[in-house]
């Protein structure tokens, strides 16, 4: 082991984790404010009652809460305005979201630009917000983005169309409230996705170029759960033991990731989630084994170590570990039912050139261990298009 150096790890405000602790939401919510806006995407918490279960507790706790509806997958800039309008008009002081990454990345920029007069442009254009918004309690919803537990909200601009961050400290929530049980009624498919997704972001945090050994700790751990237990929870019936720890994964690599940033799957994943609309833990499962193999000589040994972590090997040779990876992942996609060729998602070869150059500005690619010239860029869009692993 060689010398330190030094770091910067960037950790959550407040974490309560486990099964039920949703339940004291509204002590947690009454330290922080008093006029709640409740911020959810769909219908599903509606009609599994949830919502009213939540709303019960708030109204217990003695708090004015007031509901905001119908977060987008993929959520726009529209939608956080309409958000700080729906916080302005209610006179709200605190944000609760619950729901997958989109509703936790809209909440949180809801209420940390709560203060602020400038437009969500101005941020979505690269500058950092700094200001301190309102507070923001995260419950997820999924075991996916980590959202709950970053720095940043990733939000599209569907004119360009552009997805990208707006990034802050002040997006980090003052509490991310983690009930495994809320995602036992998680369909398969999204829980196949969101978990791709957790598994995607340990792994390119644990590699990444911004990883450091406190990161790595956490990123590892991720790992490990994820990589353990994301089959399990996708299985037939619920399993809350599965999906405590898939909760747990997600959480730590979300952790991880604030620091030590992504690479070049997500690099990838946000153009061709912009311009096809395709679910981001999907384009996460299908690009994933194509840039495990592109890193596979440079970050070989922390492959082969994220390979035993799993117990996919307990083959002492890093070469052999790290392949060993990348076959487990290519048939963990294919077992969880994403991971075709690019095309038959609605991928274009004419494409080709915005799919490049977005990948090639993003933040995560500039993260990546092996250096992305733009020719690689190319022939990996190339490769993931036509699915030539
Ligand atoms: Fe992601």
């Amino acid at each position: 082991m060689g010398a330190i150096g030094e770091f910067v790890l960037r950790m959550p405000q407040n974490v309560v984790f486990g099964s039920g602790v949703r339940l004291k939401l509204g002590a947690h919510a009454r330290s922080r404010g008093q006029r709640p806006l409740v911020i959810v995407g769909g219908t599903s918490l509606q009609e599994s009652g949830e919502l009213d279960r939540i709303l019960g507790l708030l109204r217990s706790a003695g708090l004015e809460a007031q509901t905001f509806t119908g977060v987008e997958a993929e959520p726009s800039l529209e939608t956080v305005e309409r958000g700080r309008q729906a916080l302005k008009e209610h006179k709200g002081d605190l944000v609760i979201a619950i729901g997958g990454g989109s509703v936790l990345d809209v909440g949180k920029a809801v209420g940390a630009l709560g203060r602020t007069q400038e437009p969500v442009e101005t941020f979505f254009a690269g500058q950092a917000l700094e200001t301190p918004g309102y507070p923001v309690i995260a419950l997820p919803t999924t075991s996916g983005t980590g959202a709950e537990v970053t720095p940043n909200s990733v939000l599209t601009d569907h004119r360009q169309p552009k997805k990208a961050s707006i990034r802050g400290e002040p997006l980090i929530p003052a509490l991310a409230l983690v009930d495994p049980e809320l995602t036992l009624s998680l369909p398969r498919e999204q829980t196949a996705y969101s978990g791709l997704d957790a598994l995607t972001q340990a792994l390119e945090a644990y590699v990444s170029r911004g990883a450091n050994p406190a990161s790595d700790a956490l990123a590892l751990t991720a790992i490990e759960h994820c990589g353990c237990w994301l089959e399990a929870t996708c299985a037939q019936g619920p399993d809350l033991e599965a999906r405590e720890h898939m909760s747990l994964g997600s959480l730590l690599a979300g952790i991880a990731l604030a620091s030590a940033r992504l690479g070049l799957v997500h690099g990838m994943a946000h153009p061709l989630g912009a311009l096809y609309g395709v679910p981001h833990g999907l384009v996460c499962g299908t690009v994933l084994p194509f840039v495990l193999k592109f890193n596979l000589q440079i970050a070989g040994e922390k492959y082969a170590r994220a390979a035993r972590a799993i117990g996919i090997t307990d083959d002492p040779r890093d070469t052999k570990a790290a392949e060993a990876l990348l076959e487990w992942t290519d048939e963990l996609c294919q077992e969880l039912g994403v991971g075709k060729p690019f095309k038959e998602y609605g991928g274009k070869a004419e494409d080709a050139s915005a799919i490049v150059e977005a990948t090639m500005s993003s933040g995560s690619t500039k993260h990546n261990p092996r250096e992305v010239t733009k020719a690689d860029a190319f022939k990996l869009w190339q490769d993931v298009l036509e699915g030539r692993l």
